[in-house]
């Protein structure tokens, strides 16, 4: 196809940062979704709905002027978090969901949750209050091998978790593997998952081609060719349990380019581009408007949004760095020919 239009997309799940960086990428972000779903992994972490509504309103005042871009805020569940705090998120109109981190899984997760037993009234709340429970589904018990961390927590924790809270919605978040995959497309249709351009795109492999790449180290590892495969065919499907959730996340290039660096891949500059060439390269371009500007919204009892945006055959590639030196955010997929490009609203 040379060009095509789909409706304006959704990202449901993205790391927009706060302060100088929040000022950096959320012009990428703003500029093609309508809405998306940030995370709440600050530093301090977003704990309370006066955090999350304090974040909204600085995230706002860095939109330009006539944007309509809306944020909607996730507060992140502690151990301290309480089920009166979860009614006052519910009935809060910018946030829209709860997450999970366990504790010491990923960036800014150590006030997240040690013991999943111990929430179960914070749970009960969210299931009572229909607050969406997003997931970062990774084991933490230090014996667990790092490409097994999906795995062993979906049957220790999310399986049992999803059957005792029979009402619960959930989305397990950025989901790696052919087996949490298999769990969505069996699991009730309150639970669905967010899958990233990397994971859709890369396997392991590309962590040590021709070297150590920190640039396409994020959390979940990326894994196996197989597993790859079983995401692309899931978010080619048409199947409305898989949505679009870039997993953006920025950090500067000093910090990835260490003796212990960061997780997070930043792809905002380049996600439609880089999910339309994943969809191109599995010749399902015309799935990728349910799963990118559809489904998400869907599942979060959300309007789907009017507008559309344009995608024109280019075959070039895409920006290299947003800003040059250490404290540049090298882009995902940098130097790679993309098939498409976005040519702006239609
Ligand atoms: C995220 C970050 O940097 O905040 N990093 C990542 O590798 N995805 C945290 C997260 O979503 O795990
Ligand atoms: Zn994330």
């Amino acid at each position: 196809m040379e060009s095509f239009s789909i409706t304006r997309p959704d990202d449901w799940h993205v790391h927009l940062r706060d302060g100088a960086m929040l000022s950096r990428v959320l012009p990428y972000t703003a500029r093609r979704f309508g809405r998306a779903i940030v995370m709440p992994n600050l530093d301090p972490p977003v704990l309370t709905t006066a955090d999350a509504e304090a974040y909204a309103l600085r995230i706002r005042q860095c939109l330009v002027p006539d944007s309509d871009f809306e944020p909607l805020m996730t507060l992140y569940l502690a151990e301290s978090t309480t089920p009166a705090e979860i009614e006052r998120a519910s009935r809060s109109p910018v946030v829209a969901a709860v997450k999970l981190y366990p504790k010491g899984a990923t960036t800014n997760s150590a006030r997240g949750v040690a013991a999943l037993d111990a929430l179960g009234p914070v749970l009960d709340a969210l299931e009572r209050f229909d607050l969406p429970l997003l997931v970062h589904g990774e084991s933490t018990s230090p014996d667990c091998d790092v490409f097994d961390r999906e795995r062993e927590f979906l049957d220790r924790s999310l399986v049992p978790l999803v059957e005792r809270h029979a009402g619960l919605r959930v989305v397990f978040e950025h989901i790696t593997t052919a087996d949490a995959a298999a769990f969505v497309e069996q699991a009730p249709a309150r639970v669905a998952a967010t899958i990233t351009p990397q994971h859709l795109l890369m396997n392991r492999n590309a962590l040590f081609q021709g070297g150590l790449r920190p640039h396409h180290y994020c959390l979940p590892v990326l894994k196996r060719e197989e597993d790859r495969q079983a995401l692309v065919r899931v978010a080619t499907s048409g199947n409305p349990r898989f949505f679009l959730g870039t997993d953006s996340a920025p950090h500067s290039r000093s910090s990835k380019e260490s003796d212990c660096g960061c997780a997070g891949v930043f792809n905002a500059p380049v996600a439609i581009e880089a999910y339309a060439e994943a969809f191109a390269r599995a010749d399902a371009l015309d799935r990728l408007e349910g799963f990118a500007s559809h489904f998400g919204a869907d599942f979060y009892r959300r309007p789907r949004n009017r507008g559309r945006i344009r995608l024109e055959r280019c075959d070039r590639p895409g920006p290299a760095a947003v800003g040059e030196g250490p404290d540049g955010l090298v882009v995902f997929f940098a130097g790679e020919a993309l098939r498409y490009r976005v040519v702006g609203p239609d």
